[in-house]
């Protein structure tokens, strides 16, 4: 009897810590984030745990993190807007500065209500993109949060969706591809409109009766990221907490899921374009 009620109250102080845990744990957008443009539109609720976009007629809005990162597994929750969402496109992306810039890119670009959202993504490295994939996905994004990730390290570029990976860019450098691992990155988000191209080649219009557009966040994580600061990086003063996603290479069952993705849910790769590469295509897609 004494033995079942002490681990009773075992788990239940388990049960508390782990609470609390995630509590702490959780995204404090005030602290990561900085509202940046919409006038009001972006908004931080609910304790620092939740963040809003809207978009209007009069304007869409965006955020920016507080930190540049230098390499990272950083994870971000997104619920897209509902509905009739043509013509509207949500952007979360990292990028760097200046002319020679790097940016890892997701974006969601929204259609009408029951057609499928298109993930939209690119990789530049020195200031060169033209690098699309772009996907349908598996589940409704506008139903539910679900998780989007970009793994960022010195063998590659991994773009996940509820931890499967969608896309690999893989550091050929090599092979002559200039890949992102000098310059840090912030993070930013945008919900706004692109009506004049984002749905069917610009084919579908927004329709502003239906107005405000409303895109949410939640937790964010960038606990195995190197934020980078006056020249420095966190990782290299504490590299044993970073060591494992540093390196981190996609293992079998990972290789399994992205070919699923890449072979149901792929619908443009620009590795595959032959007729916007008539001189032949770049050497990233002779060497994946
Ligand atoms: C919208 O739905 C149409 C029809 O299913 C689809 O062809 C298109 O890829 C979807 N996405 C966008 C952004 O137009």
């Amino acid at each position: 009897m004494a033995s079942s009620s002490s681990s009773t109250t075992m788990l239940l102080l388990l049960a508390l810590f782990l609470a609390l845990f995630s509590l702490l744990a959780a995204a404090n957008f005030d602290q990561d984030f900085q509202i940046t443009w919409g006038d009001g539109r972006a908004k931080i609720l609910n304790n620092a745990n939740l963040l809003t976009l809207s978009l209007d007629k009069a304007s869409g809005s965006g955020f920016q993190s507080r930190n540049e990162y230098l390499f990272g597994m950083i994870d971000m929750q997104l619920k897209l807007v509902p509905g009739n969402s043509a013509g509207t496109v949500t952007a979360y992306y990292l990028s760097s500065k200046g002319s020679t810039w790097d940016e890892i890119d997701f974006e969601f670009l929204g259609n009408l209500s029951g057609d499928p959202y298109t993930i939209h993504t690119n990789v530049f490295s020195q200031g060169k993109g033209n690098r699309e994939q772009q996907f349908h996905l598996w589940f409704d994004p506008t139903a539910d949060f679900h998780t989007y990730s970009v793994l960022w390290n010195p063998r590659h570029i991994v773009f996940s969706v509820d931890n499967t990976p969608i896309r690999v860019f893989k550091n050929l450098e090599s092979f002559g591809v200039p890949f992102p691992k000098k310059q840090p990155m912030r993070i930013y988000s945008s919900l706004w409109n692109a009506d004049d191209w984002a749905t069917r080649g610009g084919l579908v219009k927004t329709d502003w009766s239906k107005a405000p557009f409303t895109a949410s966040y939640r937790n964010f994580n960038a606990k195995n990221a190197c934020v980078w600061s006056n020249g420095k990086s966190s990782c290299s003063s504490n590299p044993t907490s970073s060591s494992s996603w540093l390196s981190q290479e996609l293992d079998l069952t990972s290789q399994k899921r992205l070919r699923w993705v890449q072979k149901n849910y792929m619908i443009y790769n620009y590795c595959t374009d032959a007729k916007r590469f008539p001189q032949g295509f770049p050497l990233e897609c002779t060497r994946s």
